[in-house]
């Protein structure tokens, strides 16, 4: 039974011990050395929760003795200095590759963070005594050892205890990141402190519209960033010079930067080097890379308790730094190649940090900034940020106020606005880049299956495709979100280049991509009806809410296993039961629904009076074919024969002209579907108000015989 009082004596000894093998390896003999190794290990476990097991992320109750103890270790600045030193002594032998220390510092490194949850006074502690600075040093040196490359032409025991190596400076390198986590949680000036670690101290920062110097393809490593002088130790950050944030007066702005200018005294510039995450995501897993990501969000977010005004400075900082875009759009990338769920712990924090972002106006800018040097229309990490805007428009959070109650909360907090000027920003990225070269590709496929072009002339492999198309598809679901937003589609519904871009891309994809059935009798999955969307929304709010503390790690055994080897991503799997192989077949799955979601909005003002000018666009430019011509099942685009009878229904809502185009097709023998054709519905459709009304039964009826339909020809 080790008594509270005797707890730091036995510690401050076993630390001694460590750094005096780490020193003179050697000093103590084998057996009295594993002995010590054992102790320490034991209070490591003591300092920290049981893990529960079944519930991932509960938390076991704390244990008071543990509590206690924790206490009386990380108020102890004795501990913390012993704790100092023999880091110190094990980052140096970690540094000259001497790996056997590895479990040695992992320990020391978990006692720490463990302490931590001792907060103020153990934070405080850990700064003062310098442990905080060799855990930047730690990380560091982790980071270059498990992202060296295996050595090549090894037998199977060299390369496996490689392999053992690396896991072990990457668990070292997660708990680093759970340390500081921990460290900064409820201070400003620490939370500024790392931040200027981890992205570099402007000396001056304008995170305004105008886009960065474009950023490496890849991130240098470790070494570019790091090339600039620190400054001088205790000079702050000098004038960080801050844009004010929409609706921020500018005696609130001078307050902010004269704040961020106070809390960036004292910054410690031992081991800076800014820039030295960078390489962390391309390294870890989405278990693994969690600390990272809360580290971000506890600096951003506006988490309940923090001050609104820094988590507004630190995102401009993060974006406004090389290192700080370069870090961002490596988590983006990382995200997108291990294809991370929506419900996923990571994309729900990556989601809430995108919200941030947002929020202080730099999403367009975020976007501009991970262009490409090269050929891509959208890069991976432009393709991830717009599914993350699409997630935060999807549920707008209720944003909450510093000052409020919790129940003021739930009673009425404003709900995210959308910025009327994030819509014309991407819809123009959407123009300017990408609409000529989708159409581009989809009208070779289409002249490649006629047989008027060769497949040699289709350039582009599989794998480029499904870069375009994720960009693609990103935007189009971002575009439906916006015609769904009253003002927003009101805006659309004028972008004449816009609205025929839409129409002018279902019409190419109308005339060259083949609908694909799989089965005409396999069972449909209902349709994603309001409610259950609601429920799913409300059930993930719920989930979103239980992320938005700041909270420290003390579990134990929550690193997950190392990978197997092959655990690497492939796109193609799971997407369809299909053999895709040829590239010029490749059928851009969900477009077509989308351009025709997107025009059923655009159709009618209010949701309920027809768009007449609209409607008169789409007739006038051929729109209206296309469009008839989704009134079919496909398997590509599920629920596409309902959305487009919805569509035409506005369409031609009170509309005459585009009314007798119809039926002079329908006199052509070109089928159109009961729904549409009824023409005493027309009539019906609009009410005594002017309104246009539909009927519950059109819209769920879909028993419907949309295969033998045949194509209408233009
Ligand atoms: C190591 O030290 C312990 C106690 O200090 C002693 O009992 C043991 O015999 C020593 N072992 C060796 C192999 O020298
Ligand atoms: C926050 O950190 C600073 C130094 O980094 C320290 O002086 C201060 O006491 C801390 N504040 C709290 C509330 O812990
Ligand atoms: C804000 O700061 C600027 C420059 O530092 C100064 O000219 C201006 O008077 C300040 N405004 C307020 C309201 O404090
Ligand atoms: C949500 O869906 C579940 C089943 O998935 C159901 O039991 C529950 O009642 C639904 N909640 C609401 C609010 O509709
Ligand atoms: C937009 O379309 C979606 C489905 O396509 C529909 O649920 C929504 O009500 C429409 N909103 C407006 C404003 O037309």
């Amino acid at each position: 039974m080790s008594s509270v009082p005797l707890i730091e004596e036995l510690v401050v000894l076993l630390l001694c011990g460590q750094e005096a093998a780490f020193s003179y390896g050697g000093v103590l003999n084998v057996s009295a050395q594993s002995t010590s190794d054992q102790e320490f290990k034991n209070i490591v476990k003591e300092t920290q929760r049981k893990k529960e097991t079944r519930l991932r992320r509960r938390q076991a109750p704390e244990d008071p003795l543990m509590v206690k103890k924790r206490e009386q270790l990380g108020h102890s600045r004795r501990v913390w200095h012993h704790m100092t030193q023999a880091l110190e002594a094990g980052n140096k032998e970690l540094a000259e590759g001497k790996h056997h220390n590895l479990a040695k510092v992992w320990d020391i490194v978990l006692l720490a963070r463990n302490l931590l949850a001792a907060k103020e006074v153990a934070q405080d502690l850990a700064a003062e005594e310098g442990f905080e600075a060799e855990v930047r040093r730690l990380l560091h040196i982790c980071i270059e050892h498990a992202s060296k490359p295996l050595g090549a032409e090894q037998d199977k025991a060299a390369h496996d205890k490689e392999l053992q190596t690396k896991g072990g400076y990457k668990k070292i390198m997660i708990t680093c990141l759970q340390f500081i986590n921990n460290l900064i949680t409820g201070n400003e000036t620490r939370k500024l402190h790392i931040w200027l670690h981890l992205f570099g101290t402007p000396s001056s920062l304008h995170a305004t519209g105008t886009p960065p110097a474009k950023p490496k393809a890849k991130p240098t490593k470790g070494g570019k960033n790091a090339a600039k002088p620190p400054p001088a130790p205790g000079s702050g950050v000098g004038s960080i010079s801050v844009p004010p944030a929409p609706g921020v007066s500018v005696a609130q702005h001078n307050e902010t930067a004269a704040k961020c200018n106070s809390l960036s005294a004292g910054f410690n510039t031992k081991h800076y080097k800014p820039g030295f995450l960078t390489n962390i995501p391309r390294l870890l897993q989405p278990d693994e890379i969690e600390p990272l990501l809360i580290i971000i969000q506890s600096g951003v977010s506006q988490i309940p308790g923090t001050d609104e005004s820094m988590q507004a400075v630190r995102c401009k900082l993060m974006l406004a730094q090389g290192s700080g875009r370069d870090l961002f759009r490596e988590i983006l990338v990382f995200l997108g190649a291990w294809e991370v769920d929506e419900d996923d712990f990571c994309h729900i924090v990556l989601t809430q940090i995108t919200e941030a972002i947002l929020l202080n106006g730099l999403a367009p800018y975020a976007y501009e900034s991970f262009k490409s040097d090269g050929l891509e229309i959208v890069t991976p990490a432009q393709s991830v940020l717009l599914k993350l805007l699409v997630s935060v428009y999807k549920e707008p959070r209720r944003l909450r106020h510093p000052h409020r109650t919790a129940q003021q909360d739930e009673e009425e907090t404003p709900i995210l606005q959308m910025d009327k000027t994030i819509p014309p920003f991407f819809i123009n990225a959407f123009r300017k880049s990408v609409i000529d070269e989708i159409i581009k590709i989809v009208r070779l496929q289409g002249e490649i299956s006629k047989g008027t072009k060769s497949k040699d002339e289709f350039t582009w492999s599989l794998w480029d495709l499904d870069r375009i198309y994720e960009g693609v598809y990103q935007f189009l679901e971002l575009f439906v979100l916006f015609s769904e937003d009253h003002e927003v589609k009101a805006d659309m519904a004028k972008d004449w280049g816009f609205v025929g871009n839409i129409i002018q891309l279902l019409g190419e994809m109308d005339k060259a991509i083949p609908r694909y059935l799989a089965s005409k009798d396999t069972k449909r999955d209902p349709p994603k009806t309001g409610a259950s969307a609601t429920n799913a929304t409300a059930a993930a709010g719920v989930n979103k809410e239980n992320h938005m503390v700041e909270r420290p790690f003390d579990l134990s055994g929550d690193l997950p296993e190392e990978p197997a080897e092959d655990q690497t991503q492939d796109g193609y799997d799971d997407d369809n039961d299909r053999d895709l192989v040829e590239p010029e077949e490749f059928t851009w799955p969900h477009v077509k629904r989308f351009c025709v979601n997107i025009m059923s909005n655009l159709t009618c003002i209010d949701d309920v009076i027809p768009n007449k000018e609209v409607q008169d666009f789409v007739r006038e430019h051929d729109g209206l074919v296309p469009i008839l011509n989704q009134c079919k099942y496909d398997d590509d685009n599920p629920y596409i024969r309902e959305y487009a009878i919805i569509c035409l229904k506005g369409l031609l809502g009170g509309n005459l002209e585009s009314q007798e185009v119809v039926r002079n097709l329908e006199a052509k023998k070109v089928e159109v579907p009961e729904e549409v054709l009824d023409r005493n519905e027309y009539e019906h459709l609009i009410d005594n108000k002017g309104r246009m009304t539909m009927s519950k039964r059109d819209r769920l009826e879909r028993n419907g015989n949309g295969d033998r339909v045949t194509e209408v020809k233009q």
